[in-house]
């Protein structure tokens, strides 16, 4: 009984010691650095301009190529997000031209956006985007979630517990602003699976014109876009957030309730 214990422990130990090294082996990909966000934590919240210098750095950069087919003009003035105002978003969807149609004579016509409409991709479908680009590129309404990467043993096991939930824009952030490390290959990336990317570095230095005094520089666009990709991704984490908090603290409560109950109905028995 006890060698059959031993043993067992004994191939236990083994196992997890070949763990990491399985899940290392197969690509040299670096792990994404973890950044500051203000939306990490149980009471995390999104920065209001940042989320709005991110949809500028979405909009005038990354929305040439990628679509964010979820994303309405009108989403950017509800609370919890960029919160531009009903004005602004107005203004701005009347910037695009959307078609609509059949009108009365059966032919599609175009006409400017309004709130409620979707935001227009460049390219219709994705096979037009592959034909010029040369690679799909992701869309982009949930790719902050979509995109993770894996700690490995044993941290996998702790993130659950340290409330790490932002292995998305980590990567994304990590992809743009830290992964084109080699200036003679501009397909390389450190952080992209397999090291090769379609994308060349689309960020550099004074790209974005920002109104907030800012740094206009690669890094801060990475790290606002990415920000901005997340909100995006989950429009309602303060929401969830919050919900979370006053759930916990009514859980609190109910169990100190419960308590007291429990001591005043069994108070009699003896
Ligand atoms: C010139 C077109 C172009 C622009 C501009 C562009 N991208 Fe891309 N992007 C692509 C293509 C194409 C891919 C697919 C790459 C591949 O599969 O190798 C891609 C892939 C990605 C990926 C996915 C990597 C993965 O894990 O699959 C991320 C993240 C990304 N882009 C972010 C951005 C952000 C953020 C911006 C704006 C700052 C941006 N891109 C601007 C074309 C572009």
């Amino acid at each position: 009984m006890i060698r059959l214990k031993t043993l067992g422990l004994a191939a236990f130990m083994a196992a997890v010691a070949v763990l990491p090294a399985a899940a290392a082996s197969g690509h040299d990909n670096k792990t994404p650095e973890r950044q500051s966000w203000s939306f990490a934590g149980p009471f995390g919240t999104f920065d209001r301009a940042q989320l709005q210098r991110g949809f500028r750095v979405f909009r005038e950069v990354c929305s040439n190529c990628h679509s964010a087919k979820l994303l309405s003009f009108r989403n950017l003035a509800q609370p919890g997000g960029p919160e531009f105002s009903e004005a602004q978003v107005k203004a701005l969807a009347a910037e695009y031209k959307i078609q609509d149609g059949p009108g009365e004579d059966g032919k599609m016509f175009e006409r400017p956006g309004r709130p409620a409409d979707r935001f227009p991709s460049t390219y219709a479908n994705p096979e037009a985007a592959k034909a010029t680009l040369g690679a799909v590129p992701p869309d982009m309404s949930v790719l902050a979630k979509a995109r993770t990467y894996s700690r490995g043993f044993p941290l996998f096991l702790v993130d659950p517990f340290i409330q790490y939930q932002e292995h998305g824009v980590d990567y994304i952030y990590s992809l743009l602003a830290l992964g084109y490390s080699n200036d003679k290959d501009p397909n390389y990336n450190d952080f992209m699976p397999g090291n090769r990317i379609a994308m060349a570095n689309p960020l550099s230095d004074g790209q974005v014109e920002y109104t907030d005094g800012t740094p206009e520089t690669a890094k801060q666009y990475a790290k606002d876009v990415a920000a901005y990709l997340m909100w995006m991704a989950e429009p309602k984490l303060e929401e969830r957030k919050k919900t979370g908090f006053k759930v916990m603290a009514f859980l609190l409560l109910f169990a100190g309730l419960l308590y007291f109950t429990k001591k005043r109905v069994w108070a009699a028995a003896h």
